[in-house]
């Protein structure tokens, strides 16, 4: 059982190459940003919670994304091991999530990008939370409440800092390098 931590700022390319990896290694593809973007549009209460704090570009609070995720971590699917996308974000979400699988996660891939690429790339892009205002909120919090999580792992795991600037296919081989993991995810 693999389990694979994605980290960076928005924009970094966290959805883009752990959608990819998790295709690559058979490893369930966990997105906190797409779960909770699927109760809003379908009006759960989750979904009316979470609204107008992912409009702002600030953080769900911890207990709801922690039950959140911790369901599908525990699921049948993820048995052969997950991704992690846009989780843990905060401190308490990493000590939930090391409780909860004990051992802790194998790796953490750090994706890196100068912040005006990220910007051009998320204004470029136009989710609904993609706004000049919210994007400079996200990166605040990001600065505040995430980036604490590279010392976090560091002192735990290793943690892969990839450049995340270039082509999709280049960075998502960097990031396979990185982890040499291919062949352990297929025994
Ligand atoms: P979330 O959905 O996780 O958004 P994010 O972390 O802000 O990051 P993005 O999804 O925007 O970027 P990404 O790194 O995935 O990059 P992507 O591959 O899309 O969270 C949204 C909100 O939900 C939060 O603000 C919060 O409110 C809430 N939330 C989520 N998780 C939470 C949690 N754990 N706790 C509390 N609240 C939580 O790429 C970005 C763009 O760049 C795309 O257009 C892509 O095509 C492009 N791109 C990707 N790679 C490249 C490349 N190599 N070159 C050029 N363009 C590229
Ligand atoms: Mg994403």
């Amino acid at each position: 059982m693999l389990k694979i931590v994605f980290l960076g700022p928005p924009g970094a390319g966290k959805g883009t190459q752990a959608k990819r990896l998790s295709a690559r290694l058979g490893l369930l593809h966990l997105a906190t940003g797409d779960m909770l973007r699927e109760a809003v549009a379908q009006g759960t209460t989750l979904g009316q919670q979470a609204q107008a704090i992912m409009a702002r570009g600030d953080l769900v609070p911890d207990a709801l994304v922690i039950a959140m995720l911790m369901q599908r971590v525990a699921g049948a699917d993820a048995a052969r091991g997950f991704i992690l996308d846009g989780f843990p974000r905060t401190m308490p979400q990493a000590e939930a999530l090391g409780r909860e699988l004990g051992g802790g996660v194998d790796a953490v891939v750090l994706l890196e990008v100068p912040e005006d690429e990220l910007v051009r790339r998320l204004l470029a892009r136009g989710r609904a939370d993609d706004t000049e205002k919210t994007v400079r909120n996200r990166l605040d919090v990001y600065r505040q409440q995430t980036e604490p999580l590279v010392a976090f792992y560091g002192a735990r795991t290793r943690v892969h800092r990839v450049d995340g600037v270039g082509a999709i296919e280049a960075v998502q081989d960097h990031i396979l390098m990185a982890l040499d993991v291919e062949q352990e995810a297929k025994r």
